[in-house]
């Protein structure tokens, strides 16, 4: 039983599927681990460290495994490398790109998407959304507050008294609650909006104060999944107003808000930027799923009248070491299901967890959102 870890290909991602931890604890299992070459680098890793934990280190891992961990979706050309009946295991972002899901059956191996890991108690080691989305709502913080020219928290010195910042979180899930944690922390006066009923008592036991229509529609805005529902025209007309008035008085505005299956809600329109003061900072988490703030480009910091609007991509990718070392035991607790008690590899095709994130098995896409006909 052997278990790769490429190096990841794509521009941009330094991310890792495994540290030196977790190899030890796949060897735990009675699997030989092979990493790539270099693989672990831009998380901080290096191959020495790796080959301490009992791993080889090679240039054409992936040939004969029977498990590829990955952090993205393999490439075409990755593939043509990979043993039929392969697991590959990673992020897949398979909306929208039936293209690559193809490609995946055609090379016969067996995908599987941890995005989709059911929120689940058991489950909940496994949730590559929430460790990442954890730590993306920090690092928005640091980052806006990199952005501002001014200090977080009060500060009254021989020269003057220093004002605290105000923070505005607009979605609170997993981002945008470790989010308001972390300007709490850094001193900041934290608002925050959301249009679950359930955030409005997350939001104030960690200190901060909530802001939202609480209309009929609000009471009824969170699926049976915990997730948020798109709104009604009206109740975003309502939401736009209130906001609107509260946004032109913050200093570092943080947008995190998104809707399952739909592109993200744009809460943070035009006029919006132009109200606030300038040298004021908005952070829009969601720019790679179309963005919650008019103006917001990917990938770029961007101005306007004095306005920053940060839009950097892959957040989690911007704290690696830390992204690398949680992602890698999420990947760990899910692989480790599909040994039995003997430490043999027998995945169960019938376990809620396996039927919930395979996509693609005996060359053809069999999961349930995207199987053609
Ligand atoms: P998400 O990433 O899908 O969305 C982020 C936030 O944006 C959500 O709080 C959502 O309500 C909010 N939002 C959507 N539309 C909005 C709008 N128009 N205005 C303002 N805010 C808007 O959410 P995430 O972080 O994945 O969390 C979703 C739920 O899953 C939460 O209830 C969370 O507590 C729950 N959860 C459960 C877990 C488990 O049981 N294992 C693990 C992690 C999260």
């Amino acid at each position: 039983m052997k278990i790769a870890i490429p190096a990841e290909t794509e521009q941009g991602e330094p991310r890792v599927a495994a540290t030196p931890e977790t190899v030890k604890r796949y060897a735990g299992l009675g699997a030989k681990v092979a990493v790539e070459k270099g693989a672990g680098v831009k998380s901080g890793i290096l191959d020495a460290d790796y080959v301490a934990a009992g791993a080889e280190i090679g240039s054409d891992v992936t040939r004969d495994a029977d498990i590829v961990l990955k952090v993205r979706r393999p490439a075409k050309a990755e593939l043509s490398s990979y043993k039929p009946g392969a697991l590959v295991i990673s992020i897949m972002d398979p909306y929208g790109n039936d293209a690559a899901l193809a490609d995946m059956a055609a090379a016969k191996v067996n995908a599987f998407a941890m995005e989709f890991m059911p929120r689940i108690t058991r489950a909940q080691v496994m949730d590559v959304l929430s460790s990442q989305a954890n730590l993306a709502g920090y690092r928005a913080v640091i980052d806006g507050s990199a952005e501002y020219g001014r200090a977080l928290p009060m500060m009254m010195t021989a020269a003057g008294t220093v004002p605290a910042a105000r923070i505005f979180i607009m979605g609170v899930g997993v981002a945008g609650l470790q989010a308001i944690a972390t300007a709490r922390r850094m001193g900041a006066v934290v608002t925050a909006t959301d249009v679950r009923p359930a955030t409005k008592e997350q939001v104030e036991s960690l200190g901060a104060k909530f802001l939202a229509v609480e209309d009929e529609e609000f009471k009824n805005a969170q699926t049976a999944g915990g997730y948020a529902k798109e709104m009604s025209k009206e109740y975003q007309a309502k939401q736009a107003a209130l906001t609107a008035d509260h946004i032109k008085k913050q200093d570092i505005v943080i947008t995190t808000a998104l809707i399952p299956g739909r592109p993200a809600p744009k809460l943070v329109t035009k006029e919006m930027v132009a109200s606030m003061k300038p040298g004021s900072v908005i952070v829009d988490l969601a720019v790679e799923r179309g963005g919650n703030v008019e103006g917001a480009v990917p990938g770029k910091v961007a101005e306007v009248n004095g306005v920053k609007i940060v839009g950097h991509l892959n957040v989690p990718g911007r704290l690696a070491a830390t992204a690398s070392a949680l992602y890698a035991k999420n990947l760990f607790a899910f692989v480790e299901t599909m040994f039995d008690k003997e430490k043999k590899f027998a995945p169960n095709y019938d376990d809620e967890l396996i039927k919930a994130t395979l996509l693609t098995k005996d060359g053809a896409v069999v999961h349930p959102n995207f199987k053609k006909g």
